[in-house]
């Protein structure tokens, strides 16, 4: 288990998930990582933790670099269990060293741990010697918790940006140019949609703090280190954050009977009609999380669901329960699906498409049964005057 130098004095010495299926929810189908840096100057600072079953291994690697027991500052830069679990066993050998974290991040570590540890707060701006270095310390609240904060080594223009610029990902390369670019930029969308989605306002906020500063590289908390792609992941998180969808359109659906999945097809093909880019969902194949990432740059969310019991399919209320958590915005909504008697299921979809504040300018789509021939030619005139197609207004 072997540290990676990222420059004169400071190390990767993190761990490797490579079992990590699920995070909260979140499909995590290639694993990930927890990052852990150190940096090696008059004083010792190891910037974040890892999660508590990977101690052992970080410690491993900080003993490759030093002895773990010259640690001098720990910076949490964010108190959730996947960066800070390993904190207390790593504080039982250094009962002098100082955590410097940010004031949510010292009542969280308060809660978590219920230990008396030295900790200095930090404000946006402070900064922090270590010698030959100055790290100074960015605070970047909601991003995604109240306590998250940067670090930025002036001397090396490393940005430790804990979980923004994250990434899903177990690799044994550490380095973004180490592997296929295209995968890492998935995954970091991916993580975007899953994590960081509903802070976009917040996200803006820290992509403007630390805009004047030159990144060399980008050091994240999980996932691989930006070191060639830097201008492109930021730019990523500018279009994500600013909401800038493209003509495309996701529908998100499940059946019972195949009439909801025969009513998604026609939409389907009014899409593709007017020359939009589609993506169907069905929720009995695709997992939520991937659904999101897929929603991230769509403009039009469709949602269906059959009625069962009054309501809607669980899959389908799991689905809408999980998006209006991440709350995109400035989208267009549309909810369809079938009945038997009852029809309360597309009411709910649509009712929950109107709390995320989406727009919806035409009518759900309901459906007794079995659409017939006229119906499915309404339902393509629908989504026809939903994307202002001349044909259909006329
Ligand atoms: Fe990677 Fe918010 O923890």
């Amino acid at each position: 288990m072997n540290p990676v130098k990222l420059k004169n004095n400071i190390y990767w010495v993190g761990a490797i998930d490579w079992d990590l299926r699920n995070f909260h929810g979140y499909l995590t189908q290639r694993g990930s990582t927890y990052n852990s840096y150190l940096i090696v100057d008059e004083k010792v600072v190891l910037i974040d933790t890892v999660k508590r079953s990977k101690y052992e291994e970080m410690l491993e690697r900080i003993g490759k670099v030093v002895d773990p027991r010259r640690i001098d500052y720990l910076v949490i830069n964010h108190v959730e269990m996947d960066h800070s679990g390993a904190l207390p066993c790593i504080m039982d050998l250094l009962p002098n060293a100082t955590i410097i974290t940010s004031p949510h991040g010292r009542k969280g570590l308060l809660r978590h741990f219920k230990r008396e540890w030295r900790v200095e707060e930090v404000s946006s701006g402070d900064s922090l010697s270590t010698g030959t270095k100055d790290l100074r310390f960015i605070l970047t609240p909601m991003v995604h918790w109240p306590d998250s904060m940067m670090t930025y080594d002036e001397g090396s223009g490393i940005l430790f940006s804990n979980d923004a610029f994250g990434q899903h990902l177990a690799t044994y390369e550490r380095f973004d140019d180490e592997i296929e670019q295209w995968l890492v930029m998935e995954e970091a969308k991916k993580y975007y949609a899953n994590i960081v989605l509903s802070y976009g306002k917040q996200v803006c906020k820290a992509l403007e703090a630390v805009s004047d500063y030159e990144l060399e590289l980008i050091a994240p908390a999980h996932g691989i280190i930006w070191r060639s792609y830097c201008s492109e992941i930021t730019a990523g998180y500018h279009r994500w954050a600013n909401n800038r969808t493209s003509e495309k359109a996701i529908i998100v659906y499940d059946t019972m009977w195949n009439s909801t999945r025969i009513i998604a097809e026609t939409i389907y093909r009014a899409f593709e009609e007017e020359g939009v880019k589609v993506t169907m969902a069905n929720l009995a194949t695709n997992h939520i999380s991937d659904i999101m990432t897929e929603l991230v740059d769509a403009k039009y969310i469709c949602v269906g669901s059959p009625t069962l019991n009054n309501n809607m399919l669980p899959t389908v209320a799991a689905f809408l329960t999980y998006l209006k958590g991440l709350a995109p915005k400035e989208r267009v909504g549309l909810a369809f699906g079938s009945y038997g008697w009852g029809g309360q299921s597309i009411d709910l979809v649509e009712d929950t498409l109107r709390r995320c504040r989406f727009d919806l300018p035409v009518e759900k789509i309901k459906v007794n049964y079995i659409p017939d021939e006229k119906e499915l030619d309404e339902i393509k005139r629908r989504v026809k005057t939903m994307l202002g197609a001349p044909e259909a207004v006329s």
